[in-house]
């Protein structure tokens, strides 16, 4: 086959691919601008499907959903939260300290649903296929499958919001998750007032997004272009600088 019907030949239709590059873009984490609308089951069964066909090592599949409606269980981990959100302030000095405490960093009780992504460790027994040397697998497995609820929940119109400032073993003693279970996202989700066009932790000086092409490199860590198909692709990123406003 010509390789120019071969690059064509699997590629979704522009507007396809426009939809999926407008998801990526426009995904952002959501702390402040949660509404009360109800999600209906059918939008959070979508997602959910959408989650559970990440991929994962040896098709292991670790992931639980643990769904949390009651005000009462919300409020349980949001004191979590409080309480490690004033510790971890403690941690910066200074101006930085005085912007931490600026942030909001959470919509656990201001969203409809709350969801808690977890890993099970154990699943699938030992060995696993592709996890028999890097441990570390599962967990990632678990967190691709937050990438694509996340992703999911965008095109939904469904803000989300990771909340990580909290202590894992608290969060398991108030969730009942057993030993061998790690919680991977604690993550808020509802409809929004609004979507952001860029990070919060961009626009309020915190950090600015990085320059994509200072982050590859070739050959080996921090290996530089050396031959002109390096360069090329570096010139192509640059020029390329604008393409996630484009969606
Ligand atoms: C693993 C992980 C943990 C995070 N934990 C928190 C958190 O505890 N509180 C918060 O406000 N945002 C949290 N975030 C969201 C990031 O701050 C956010 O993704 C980043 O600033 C980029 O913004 P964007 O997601 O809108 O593009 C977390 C994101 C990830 C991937």
């Amino acid at each position: 086959m010509e390789s120019d019907a071969l690059t064509e030949r699997h590629r979704f239709a522009d507007a396809e691919r426009a939809a999926l590059y407008k998801t990526v873009f426009n995904r952002r984490d959501v702390r402040g601008q949660f509404t009360s609308t109800p999600v209906a089951d059918e939008v959070l069964a979508r997602v959910l499907y959408a989650a559970h066909h990440a991929p994962s090592v040896g098709f292991m599949q670790p992931w639980n959903f643990l769904v949390i409606r009651s005000q009462e269980k919300k409020q349980q981990v949001h004191q979590l939260f409080s309480k490690a959100n004033r510790e971890a302030a403690e941690m910066f000095e200074g101006e930085k300290q005085t912007a931490y405490k600026s942030l909001k960093l959470e919509g656990i009780l201001e969203s409809p649903i709350n969801l808690c992504i977890t890993c099970d460790r154990t699943r699938t027994g030992k060995p696993v296929l592709g996890r028999t040397h890097m441990k570390t697998m599962d967990l990632y497995s678990s967190v691709c499958a937050v990438q694509n609820l996340w992703l999911a929940a965008r095109a939904e119109g469904l803000g989300v919001g990771w909340v990580s400032i909290m202590h894992e073993q608290e969060l398991k003693d108030t969730l009942n998750i057993p030993e061998h279970v790690v919680p991977i996202a604690y993550l808020c989700i509802g409809y929004v007032e609004h979507f952001k066009d860029k990070p919060e932790l961009e626009t309020k000086g915190w950090l600015p997004r990085m320059n994509l092409s200072e982050l590859v490199n070739f050959e080996q860590w921090q290996g530089e272009a050396s031959t002109s198909e390096q360069e090329q692709l570096l010139e192509t990123l640059q020029a390329l600088e604008s393409f996630p406003t484009n969606f």
